[in-house]
C-alpha cells in the first residue's frame, strides 16, 4: 500500500526501502526519537521527504493532492488537540475540518462507545482526563471512517485493561472492514498480539521488519 524509495527527511528519516502492506494491522515501534512519528507525517503528507519517493497504492504521493490524501489516510496524532466546548463539538470539528458531512447523534454516540469513553455528547470537555481527551480523539477518528488508520501511541495513558479493550475493538473492527491500521506502539505486547507485521525503527532507520502468523 505505501511504498518508499530512498527516503531521506532531514537528518530524521532514512529508508532506502520499506513496504507497508494494505489492509492489516502493522506496528512501528522504536526508541523515543528514533523517527516514528516523522514517518507517519510522511504517510499523509504532513511533511515531504527531501529526497526519494513515497507511493501510495502505487502513485507518488508528491502528485496527490494532500487534502484528498487526509480523507482516506487518517493520523491520529500523538497529543492530539481537544478544542473548548463539548464532547460532540470535538466529534463534530474532526468531520468539519476534513469537509465530510455531519452525522447524527446517534453515530456519534457509537463512536464514543468503540473508543470505550463513557460520556455524554453535551458534556463539557473542561474535566475530562488525559487518558478521556485521548479516547474522545479516536472516536473522532473513528467517525472520519478513513482507509488508513495512523496512529501515534493511541493507548499511551491508558491504563492496560483500557488498552486491551480499545485495541482489541479496533483491530476487530478494521479487520471486518478491510482497513488497515499503522500503529506506533511502546508496547511490545500490543505490538506482538495484535500485529500482522512489525517495523523496528532506530535512527531513522529500519531496523528490523518481523511478520507475525
Ligand atoms: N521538524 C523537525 N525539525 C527538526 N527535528 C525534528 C523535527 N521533528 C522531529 N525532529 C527530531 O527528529 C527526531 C525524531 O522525532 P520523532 O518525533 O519522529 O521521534 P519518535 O520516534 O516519534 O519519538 P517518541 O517515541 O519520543 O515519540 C527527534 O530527535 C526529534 O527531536
Ligand atoms: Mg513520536
Amino acid at each position: 500500500m505505501f511504498r518508499f524509495q530512498n527516503v531521506t527527511y532531514k537528518d530524521i528519516i532514512n529508508i532506502k526501502s520499506l513496504t507497508i502492506p494494505s489492509k492489516k494491522i502493522v506496528c512501528i515501534t522504536g526508541e523515543s526519537g528514533g523517527g516514528k512519528t516523522t514517518l507517519l507525517k510522511l504517510l499523509n503528507k504532513m511533511i515531504s521527504p527531501d529526497s526519494g519517493e513515497i507511493f501510495y497504492l502505487d502513485e507518488p504521493l508528491e502528485e496527490l493532492d494532500a487534502i484528498s490524501l487526509r480523507r482516506k489516510v487518517i493520523m491520529l496524532p500523538q497529543n492530539p488537540a481537544i478544542y473548548n466546548g463539548t464532547v460532540k463539538d470535538n466529534l463534530l470539528i474532526g468531520l468539519k475540518f476534513s469537509e465530510k458531512a455531519m452525522e447524527s447523534d446517534d453515530k456519534l454516540f457509537i463512536s464514543l462507545q468503540s473508543a470505550r469513553l463513557n460520556k455524554k455528547l453535551d458534556d463539557s470537555v473542561d474535566n475530562l482526563s488525559g487518558g478521556e481527551k485521548q479516547r474522545l480523539a479516536l472516536a473522532r477518528v473513528l467517525l472520519l471512517n478513513p482507509d488508513v488508520f495512523l496512529l501515534d501511541e493511541p493507548s499511551a495513558s491508558l491504563d492496560e485493561e483500557t488498552e486491551k479493550i480499545i485495541i482489541e475493538n479496533l483491530v476487530a473492527q478494521c479487520k471486518q472492514n478491510a482497513k488497515s491500521i499503522i500503529m506506533v506502539t511502546h508496547s511490545n505486547k500490543i505490538a506482538t498480539t495484535y500485529s500482522d507485521l512489525i517495523i523496528r525503527i532506530d535512527k531513522g532507520k529500519v531496523v528490523n521488519e518481523e511478520a507475525m502468523i
